[in-house]
């Protein structure tokens, strides 16, 4: 999603705040801008599409001495992808970039056009530079405040005004860091923009206001406030593609390497982790990917104890009834730490005194630090905007969560464990068969439609897989529960229409090959993932059988494979597909 970079020191901004941009680059956006200063002038260059051609742009144009400047990429929100629409605005005094959505812009705005103000965009960021506009008579750390007052939703701004030589920087349920350089000082909305300048950051809380002059002064209504400088542990060459034609490929690669890390501290160790049956019920929210990790983990925790789980879309949970009437535990699930729904969700149950707890990638990020408590997956940066690494560990995450819930229930015995240790290596060995993904992804990718079916786990796992495929080769699939189809769908499948089943659960197994066995007959191209050998279809892959608690994890890097070889087959934009948003930090 949108992406923020600022700059104020002794050098020209424009190659670090190209830089910075391409380095948000994975959050996913559709136009860019920049804007710099100087005593005299203010210049400010846009651009729809990729970075590059903002880059030629600039490259193209006299640009004014100066040494602060603000940049952006945009992913529309209000207003379509256009010149105009693109950051920075600047209306008055004021420039500036804005993550986020100012919800009350319309009515705002209608005031503001009373006061004879003239809008050149659609976006509900301009009104916002209005707004502050509007309070300024001099002093922009008082119209900043007044503005923030006023306006409501979620922004993240830096800012400069036409009088001034100081850049300033406001947050609201948007992140937005500060980073030291020497005599420099960045602002940026993800601590990727800025890693190869400076690891030295601070973190700017709610409403706090940051004015970056000769030195940065941080006050909140009014008061300083000392901020702590922290240590950035992400290395800049967490960026670097390592020889791989794509993120999202070098990404499901390290899944063995991030797999031992997350897994690691926990082998011979469960004590480190919360013993879910203290709970009467357990509520799993997240979006997307990470709301797939958490079916996993409800049929792993369901089948394995007698608890009670429910999964919930973070966007409904956050606005639907939710009666809390038994010791209930909320568990969010997310990468970024940052998505908005998954935010307001936490705070919803905060709200209503119940305890919660993150799985969370993004160390400082709102969700690690709002939450009661935290379980951290050790993915590292995930470039790719269609998620893979991480995905992969919330579900090794809430595998753990059950399996140790399920000692605790005395319904397993505790020789599961030394599964955990050979995981990593079985995983390598799945993602070492390559040529058997690009194979199904041969005969597959010219299709119109794709389907998955499973049952039970397997088709929990199966919607991620449906997800994964769509998300980056832009076919239309969907995940069924393999009895399901035959209630209406099954009238899409046709001579040759793909059907991925995965078939692991043993219980299920011969109801599952049953369902196979009615989509072959109507003309469907066969695909089996299974922990047995299954023949009589058009492609097997045959992964390691595991106890029920790691067995998702063998199957899900086939999914993810095959995905990204349909895609790359399509010539698709695989690490950043049209129209998705890495970080999903508006409602
Ligand atoms: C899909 C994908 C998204 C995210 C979702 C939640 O590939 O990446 O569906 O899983 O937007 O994001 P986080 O985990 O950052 O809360």
């Amino acid at each position: 999603m949108c992406g923020i970079v600022g700059y104020k020191g002794k050098q020209q901004p424009k190659d670090f705040l190209l830089e910075g941009l391409k380095n948000l680059e994975y959050r996913g956006y559709d136009s860019s801008g920049i804007a710099l200063k100087n005593d005299d002038e203010i210049q400010i260059i846009r651009s729809v599409g990729k970075i590059s051609s903002l880059e030629e742009k600039v490259n193209n144009e006299n640009l004014i001495n100066c040494s602060m400047g603000i940049a952006h990429t945009r992913w529309a929100t209000h207003g379509i992808p256009s010149e105009e629409n693109a950051h920075p605005h600047r209306v008055g005094n004021v420039t500036l970039v804005h993550n986020g959505i100012i919800e009350n812009a319309s009515e705002l705005k209608e005031e503001l056009l009373k006061d004879n103000v003239i809008f050149n965009s659609e976006t509900d960021t301009e009104v916002a530079c209005a707004i502050i506009n509007k309070y300024y008579e001099g002093n922009a750390v008082e119209a900043i405040n007044k503005a923030i007052k006023v306006l409501k939703g979620s922004y993240a701004f830096c800012i400069f005004f036409e009088d001034s030589d100081k850049l300033y920087a406001v947050r609201k349920d948007s992140p937005l860091i500060i980073g030291y350089g020497e005599e420099e000082v960045y602002v940026a909305s993800d601590i990727a923009a800025i890693i190869s300048y400076t690891n030295k950051y601070s973190l700017i809380e709610e409403n706090e206001i940051v004015e970056i002059g000769d030195r940065v002064t941080v006050t909140l209504d009014g008061n300083v406030v000392n901020k702590e400088v922290l240590t950035a542990t992400i290395s800049a060459d967490s960026k670097d593609k390592c020889g791989y034609e794509h993120y999202m490929l070098k990404e499901i690669m390290e899944e063995p390497l991030v797999l031992e890390k997350t897994l690691k501290p926990y082998i011979d160790n469960l004590d480190k982790l919360p013993d879910l049956t203290e709970y009467e019920e357990i509520h799993i929210v997240a979006c997307g990917s990470a709301m797939y990790a958490g079916m996993i983990g409800k049929t792993l925790i369901e089948e394995n104890t007698n608890l009670r789980v429910t999964v919930e879309v973070a966007s409904e949970y956050r606005y639907k009834k939710v009666i809390y009437d038994r010791k209930t535990l909320v568990i969010l699930i997310s990468q970024s730490g940052e998505t908005a729904d998954t935010i307001a969700a936490m705070r919803k149950a905060k709200m209503a005194g119940i305890e919660t707890l993150a799985i969370v990638n993004v160390v400082g990020s709102t969700i690690a630090r709002e939450s009661g408590s935290q379980l951290f997956i050790e993915a590292g940066p995930e470039i790719a905007v269609a998620t893979t690494k991480a995905y992969m560990l919330q579900v090794a995450m809430l595998s753990l969560l059950a399996y140790k819930a399920a000692l605790s229930s005395g319904l397993v015995n505790d020789s599961v464990m030394n599964e955990i240790k050979i995981v990593p290596r079985m995983v390598r060995e799945i993602l070492d068969r390559r040529d058997d993904y690009l194979e199904i992804a041969k005969s597959i990718y010219d299709r119109d439609d794709i389907f998955f079916i499973g049952r039970k786990i397997d088709y929990a796992v199966s919607m991620e897989g449906s997800l994964k495929l769509k998300e980056v080769s832009y076919i239309h699939s969907e995940a069924y529960q393999a009895g399901e189809l035959k209630h209406g769908t099954i009238s899409l499948v046709d001579d040759g229409t793909p059907v991925i089943s995965i078939i692991t659960d043993k219980d299920i197994k011969e109801k599952t090959i049953s369902n196979v066995q009615e989509v072959k007959a109507r003309g469907a191209k066969c695909i089996i993932i299974s922990n047995e050998e299954i023949t009589g279809y058009d492609h097997l892959i045959q992964v390691p059988e595991m106890s029920d608690f790691f067995q998702p994890l063998v199957v899900v890097p086939c999914l993810q494979l095959i995905a990204y070889e349909v895609a790359k087959l399509r010539g698709c934009d695989i690490d950043k597909p049209k129209n998705l948003a890495k970080s999903v930090t508006v409602e």
